[in-house]
């Protein structure tokens, strides 16, 4: 087990990705900490976290409020005494037009959570990942990396192309203390991001967009999260790596 005795932070551990995620350090040892505002879901995956590996910690916290968030530190170090691994996962998106004005609280709402909550606990974590020579992983997306594709997600895709730079930048700043900075971009997942970002579609749809002709599941992104989390990636900094099927391929 390639985790045991490592503390990792995931936020959006209720659901898709952050899920897997949790379940996946779990497996390999990790004294997990969950971060989520959905009790019941976020419920339902520490049982699963449980049957697998040591029970989480679950913190019900909204990491786009300042406050939620020192408080997720300070349960964790408080039940813990340390932070190994910081797993910025928490995201959603929300349509928003320039035409009819509502691209801006579009931008306030996901910048919010997908970028300043991202680099607010990264603020928080780094005392704690220095002790340890800790490492952070984003999770951002495909959409930083191609040409806006849904005119009406604007704000999404210049949030994630945000996430990429903020983890090059943070990789550059926390080198020098042996913290590693990277993050994972997916393309399609089949998870509740649509329900949640109230898009009428399934994620089937999207295959058709990737060379592969498939969308993944949500454990093929914890894998390379927890790849880049761990000592193979002792000399990866500064990364994003795509996890999308090809996607970059065909829509770029
Ligand atoms: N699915 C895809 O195709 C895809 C592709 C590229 C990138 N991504 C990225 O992957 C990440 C995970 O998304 P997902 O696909 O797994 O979607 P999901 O199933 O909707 O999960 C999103 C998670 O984020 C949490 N969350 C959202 N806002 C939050 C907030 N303010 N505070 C705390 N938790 C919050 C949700 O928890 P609660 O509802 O419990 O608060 C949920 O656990 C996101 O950053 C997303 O942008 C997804």
């Amino acid at each position: 087990m390639t985790f045991v005795n490592k503390v990792v932070l995931v936020t959006g551990a209720s659901s898709g990705i952050g899920a897997a995620t949790a379940i996946e350090f779990s497996k390999e040892g990790a004294h997990v900490v969950m971060v989520g505002r959905n009790e019941e879901k976020i419920g339902k995956v520490a049982t699963k976290c449980t049957r697998v590996g040591l029970k989480p910690l679950v913190v019900i916290a909204d990491v786009s409020k300042d406050d939620d968030a020192k408080r997720i530190m300070k349960e964790t170090i408080e039940k813990h005494g340390k932070l190994d691994i910081l797993v910025n996962n928490a995201g959603f998106g929300r349509p928003g037009c320039l035409l009819d004005g509502s691209v801006v609280e579009a931008y306030d709402q996901i910048f919010d959570t997908n970028v300043r909550a991202v680099i607010y606990l990264s603020t928080l974590a780094t005392p704690y990942l220095i002790q340890r020579k800790g490492n952070i992983v984003n999770v951002s997306s495909a959409a930083a990396k191609t040409t806006p594709w849904a005119a009406d997600s604007l704000a999404y895709f210049v949030s994630k192309a945000a996430v990429d730079q903020f983890t090059r930048g943070a990789a550059l700043e926390l080198a020098p203390y042996g913290i590693r900075v990277n993050a994972v971009n997916p393309g399609p997942v089949n998870t509740d991001y649509l329900k949640n970002a109230e898009i009428n579609a399934k994620f089937e749809e999207f295959s058709v967009m990737t060379a592969l002709n498939r969308i993944s599941q949500p454990e093929e992104i914890a894998n390379m999260i927890a790849y880049l989390a761990g000592e193979k990636a002792v000399g990866i900094t500064g990364s994003t790596f795509v996890v999308d099927n090809g996607m970059l391929l065909k829509v770029n």
